[in-house]
C-alpha cells in the first residue's frame, strides 16, 4: 500500500504529517511511502531527506492523491474549513484518508468524505487507552502547544519570570495560574516551572492534584465540587451554568493576584466554558497576560479573539489558534510518530483489511462504504441508525 502525504494547505500551516526519520518504520512493514515535494519545508525537513530514507518525491498535490492508498494528513478538510473542499474532487472511491477530521464540526464535511467512497480514520477519536498512548496526536499537539503558551505568555509580559537576586535589587518571580490541568495545562505548568515562576493550577477533576504538585504547581482548591467530573474516556463533563458561575466568583481572586493565566479547559463536543470574565479581566494587573488555549472552541475568557492578540483592559488576551504549528519540526516529528504507529496497527503487514472488533480501529473510523460508520457522531448529528446497523 503507498501512504501519500500531501503538503498541508490550511492558510499558515507550518506541519507536516511525516518526517525522514519515521519512513523507514512504515517501509519495513511493507508500506511505499510518497511525499508531495516541499511538503516539509516549513517545518525544516527538505525533499531529499525523505528520499534518502526511501520516500518518493511526487511533483504535485493531485499526483500524490492519485497515487496514494492511504492518504495522511494534519489537517484534512473537516478540521481545515479554509482550504480542505479542494481535496474533495482529489479523494478517490476506496482511498483511506488519516489526520485530524473535527469529526464532532460539520457533518456536511463529512458526508462530503463519505460521498467518495473514503474510508476516514480522525485521529482526534483515539481512545485513551495505554495501548493508544503511542497513537494519541491530540495529546502530542497538547504538549507542544502547552509548552508554547507559556513561551507566548513570557515573551508578552512585561515582567521576567523568575526571581533573580542581583546588584540592582531582587525581582520577585512572576505568578501564573493554569485553569484546567490536561495534557496541554501540565506541559504549560512544567514549562512554566522552568523559566521559573510561581505556578499554581486548577481542574475540575480533582484527579489531577497529585499531577500538578508532583511538578511543582500548588494546587487550587475552590469549595465548590463537579458533579460527575469525569467520564469515562478522562474527559471532563460538561457543568451547569450555577457551577459555572460559582467557579467564576471564587477563581476571581486567584486570577486577579496572577500576572499571567493560561487557560485550555475543554469539554468534548461543547463550546468551552466561560472561566474568565471581562470583570476578572479588569481586576488584573496592568500588563498582565491572558493565553487562551480554549480560543478556538469559543474560548475560556469571555474577551478572547479566536486567531488575534488583544489588549482588554490593560490586559494582553492571547487568543492564537493552532499553536502546535508555531513549533512545526518537533509537531511534525510527534505526529509522524503517532500516524506512522497508527497505520502500522490498522493495515497488518501492509495489507487493507481492517478489524473492527479493534476498539483503535472502531472507534477512529469515520466514514466507510459510503455512510458515515461511527456511532458516537452519528448520535452527536441525530442521524438515523445506518441501513446495515438496522437491519442486523
Ligand atoms: P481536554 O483538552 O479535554 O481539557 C483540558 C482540561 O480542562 C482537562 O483537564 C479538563 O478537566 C479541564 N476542564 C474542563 N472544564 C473545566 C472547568 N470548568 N474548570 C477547570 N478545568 C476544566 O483534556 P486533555 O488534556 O485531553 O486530558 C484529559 C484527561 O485525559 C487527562 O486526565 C489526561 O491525563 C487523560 N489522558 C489519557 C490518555 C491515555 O490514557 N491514553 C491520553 C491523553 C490524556
Amino acid at each position: 500500500m503507498i501512504v501519500g502525504i500531501p503538503k498541508e494547505s490550511f492558510p499558515g500551516e507550518r506541519r507536516v504529517a511525516m518526517v525522514p526519520s519515521v519512513v523507514p518504520s512504515l517501509t519495513k512493514a511493507g508500506f511505499d511511502v510518497a511525499i508531495e515535494a516541499g511538503a516539509g519545508v516549513s517545518a525544516g525537513y527538505l525533499d531529499q531527506g525523505y528520499a534518502d530514507k526511501g520516500a518518493r518525491i511526487l511533483g504535485s498535490r493531485a499526483e500524490v492523491f492519485k497515487t496514494a492508498d492511504i492518504v495522511v494528513q494534519v489537517l484534512c478538510y473537516g478540521s481545515n474549513d479554509r482550504t480542505g473542499k479542494d481535496d474533495v474532487p482529489l479523494y478517490r472511491q476506496g482511498q483511506f484518508l488519516v489526520g485530524f477530521l473535527r469529526p464532532l464540526g460539520a457533518v456536511e464535511t463529512l458526508k462530503d468524505i463519505a460521498s467518495k467512497g473514503v474510508s476516514a480514520f480522525s485521529v482526534e477519536l483515539m481512545p485513551r487507552i495505554t495501548r493508544a498512548q503511542s497513537m494519541d496526536a491530540l495529546s502530542a499537539m497538547a504538549t507542544i502547544s502547552g509548552y508554547k503558551s507559556v513561551l507566548l505568555a513570557a515573551d508578552t509580559l512585561p515582567r521576567l519570570c523568575p526571581m533573580l537576586t542581583t546588584a540592582a535589587g531582587t525581582i520577585t518571580p512572576s505568578r501564573i495560574l493554569v485553569i484546567g490541568a490536561g495534557v496541554a495545562g501540565l506541559q504549560a505548568i512544567a514549562t512554566a516551572r522552568r523559566l521559573g515562576a510561581v505556578v499554581s493550577a486548577y481542574d475540575v477533576r480533582p484527579a489531577v492534584k497529585e499531577q500538578v504538585q508532583s511538578l511543582g504547581g500548588r494546587f487550587v482548591e475552590l469549595p465548590i465540587e463537579a458533579k460527575d467530573a469525569q467520564d469515562a474516556r478522562g474527559y471532563a463533563t460538561a457543568q451547569d451554568e450555577t457551577f459555572y458561575r460559582r467557579q467564576r466568583e471564587l477563581l476571581g481572586r486567584v486570577v486577579a493576584e496572577s500576572d499571567v493565566v493560561i487557560t485550555t479547559a475543554v469539554v468534548p463536543g461543547k463550546a468551552a466554558p466561560i472561566l474568565v470574565t471581562e470583570d476578572m479581566v479588569k481586576g488584573m494587573a496592568p500588563g498582565s497576560v491572558i493565553v487562551d488555549l480554549a480560543a478556538e472552541r469559543g474560548g475560556n475568557c469571555e474577551l478572547t479573539e479566536a486567531g488575534a492578540t488583544v489588549v482588554k483592559h490593560n490586559v494582553t488576551i492571547v487568543g492564537q489558534v493552532n499553536l502546535a504549528s508555531a513549533v512545526p519540526y518537533h509537531a511534525s516529528q510527534m505526529y509522524a510518530k503517532n500516524v506512522a504507529t497508527f497505520l502500522l496497527h490498522l493495515f497488518k503487514g501492509g495489507k487493507p483489511e481492517l478489524n473492527l472488533d479493534d476498539e483503535i480501529t472502531r472507534e477512529t473510523l469515520i466514514t466507510r462504504g459510503g455512510e458515515i460508520v461511527h456511532g458516537r457522531v452519528r448520535e452527536f448529528f441525530s442521524l438515523p441508525t445506518p441501513v446495515a446497523q438496522a437491519q442486523a
